[in-house]
């Protein structure tokens, strides 16, 4: 148990310092870089850093959820999209880097508010837990089809990168489902959507 408190705890500081190695190779790795204004880049690399902050919280909900599965099959599910999610980390992080910006100052915060409410979700059993994480994922895959958007159309390798995230997310919406996800209730969905909203408004500029 103690190994595994400092497995997650290690984790934890990775996630919220940006240190992780990616599994997969950053998709959009071949394409050339695209010319770019200042303001595309700036742009770029805000979406990225909440894109990047999205991450960091997945981190705390996929840590929070291997904590508390009771089931082996539904563990080591959750655990193959917790290594997905790990590059995405790497490559949102990466990604911002290149495009001259900098990850959230608040990355600390983000990850404890994401690991709290993991934990109550937790706290209310695995069917709960898992339609937590199954409306997250539908949130985020929503959220990422409106970076595409958003992003220069010309700006390949940042495009690439959110079109991976947007289809792995897609999967592990799947897999909490499949696994036996509830339904949430309309509000605590609409309450989730507010919070979503703060969270990428302030991760946008800070
Ligand atoms: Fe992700
Ligand atoms: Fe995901």
């Amino acid at each position: 148990m103690l190994d595994r408190l400092i497995a997650e705890f290690d984790t934890a500081l990775r996630a919220v310092a940006g240190v992780h190695a990616a599994g997969r190779p950053a998709p959009g790795a071949d394409a050339a870089e695209a010319t770019l204004t200042d303001e595309q880049r700036r742009h770029a690399a805000a979406l990225m850093r909440v894109n990047h902050v999205g991450e960091v919280c997945a981190q705390a909900l996929y840590q929070g959820q291997a904590l508390t599965a009771r089931d082996a099959h539904a563990r080591q599910a959750l655990q193959q999209a917790a290594r997905e999610e790990q590059d995405h980390l790497a490559w949102s992080h990466e990604r911002i880097q290149e495009l001259g910006g900098r990850p959230s100052l608040l990355n600390p915060l983000w990850y404890a508010g994401a690991f709290a409410m993991g934990a109550a979700a937790g706290a209310l059993g695995d069917r709960w837990n898992l339609a937590f994480l199954a409306e997250t994922e539908r949130q985020v895959e929503a959220h990422l089809i409106g970076h595409l958007d958003k992003l220069p159309a010309d700006d390949r390798r940042t495009r690439a990168i959110v079109d991976a995230m947007r289809s792995d997310e897609a999967k592990h919406r799947d897999t909490a489902l499949g696994l036996g996800a509830a339904e949430l209730p309309a509000p605590v969905r609409l309450a989730m959507r507010v919070a979503a909203k703060v969270m990428t408004t302030v991760a946008y500029r800070v």
